[in-house]
């Protein structure tokens, strides 16, 4: 557990809940700055994710985090929902440094399409999914737009479309084309899972805090809805989608 981890549960355990949450909303807000992207329009992403440092890249995925715990958390939720089996076909969108991608693999033999549109943090994953893996082409590493050039060969063949950490961060303009396309992905049966905020950084009118659910709903078939929270320094929210 890392030293931050281990102070914040300190902190939990010692401190009145009158203390910690204005000190939870100022450690939110200090990560908001250290992390936004200085000029932007109002539609545009709030988020900068390009960091050449691995540090800085771990940093911007996992704000409150510990790394362990919550990669565990996420993939025990994945486990719990049954939504990954062996020999699957999935896609990690918004793969980051390969998280969950690497995780995933060591727990079940499914293929992985390991996809972020940040060429810095593709060049992370490079580094990070293992390379018995990325030689085998069990793991391929991809842009967005690579994913989306092979879209004909994929139509209707993914098992499972996994958005961790990700879709909170995707202007809402943009997902009203990109959720489109990934659902024409899934095979008949396939589920696409998001676990995240509730909420989003940009909605279609340049505001946060919009709910992710309607938008989700407009898009795709909402299955079920889970709270998560062991594990997590704050509730993950999840949903299922067909
Ligand atoms: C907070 S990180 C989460 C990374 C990873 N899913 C994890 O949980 O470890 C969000 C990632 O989504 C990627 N991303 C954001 N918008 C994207 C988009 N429209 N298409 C593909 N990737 C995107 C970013 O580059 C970044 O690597």
């Amino acid at each position: 557990m890392s030293l931050r981890t281990t102070a914040r549960h300190a902190a939990r355990r010692l401190l009145p809940a009158a203390v910690r949450g204005p000190l939870a909303r100022i450690e939110q807000r200090l990560n908001a700055v250290r992390f936004t992207i200085p000029d932007r329009g109002r539609l545009d992403y709030r988020v900068e994710f390009d960091y050449p440092s691995l540090r800085k890249a771990r940093a911007v995925i996992l704000w409150h985090d510990d790394w362990e715990l919550a990669t565990k958390a996420t993939l025990d939720a994945i486990d719990r929902l049954a939504l990954v089996c062996d020999g699957d076909l999935v896609v990690d969108y918004g793969c980051g440094i390969g998280r969950v991608t690497q995780g995933l693999r060591q727990r079940h033999p499914a293929r992985v399409l390991a996809v972020d549109r940040s060429t810095t943090m593709r060049a992370h994953a490079r580094g990070y999914v293992s390379s018995s893996d990325v030689a085998a082409g069990a793991v391929e590493i991809l842009s967005d737009l690579e994913l989306f050039e092979r879209g004909a060969e994929l139509q209707g063949s993914v098992d499972c479309i996994l958005l961790i950490e990700v879709l909170q961060h995707i202007p809402e303009p943009v997902l009203d084309d990109l959720l489109p396309r990934l659902r024409a992905l899934l095979a008949p049966r396939g589920r696409l899972f998001l676990l995240g905020n509730d909420s989003l950084d940009v909605d279609r009118d340049g505001n946060s805090g919009s709910p992710v659910e309607p938008v989700l709903a407009r898009h795709l078939q909402i299955l079920r809805r889970d709270r998560w929270s062991d594990g997590f320094a704050h509730v993950r929210h999840s949903f299922v989608c067909a």
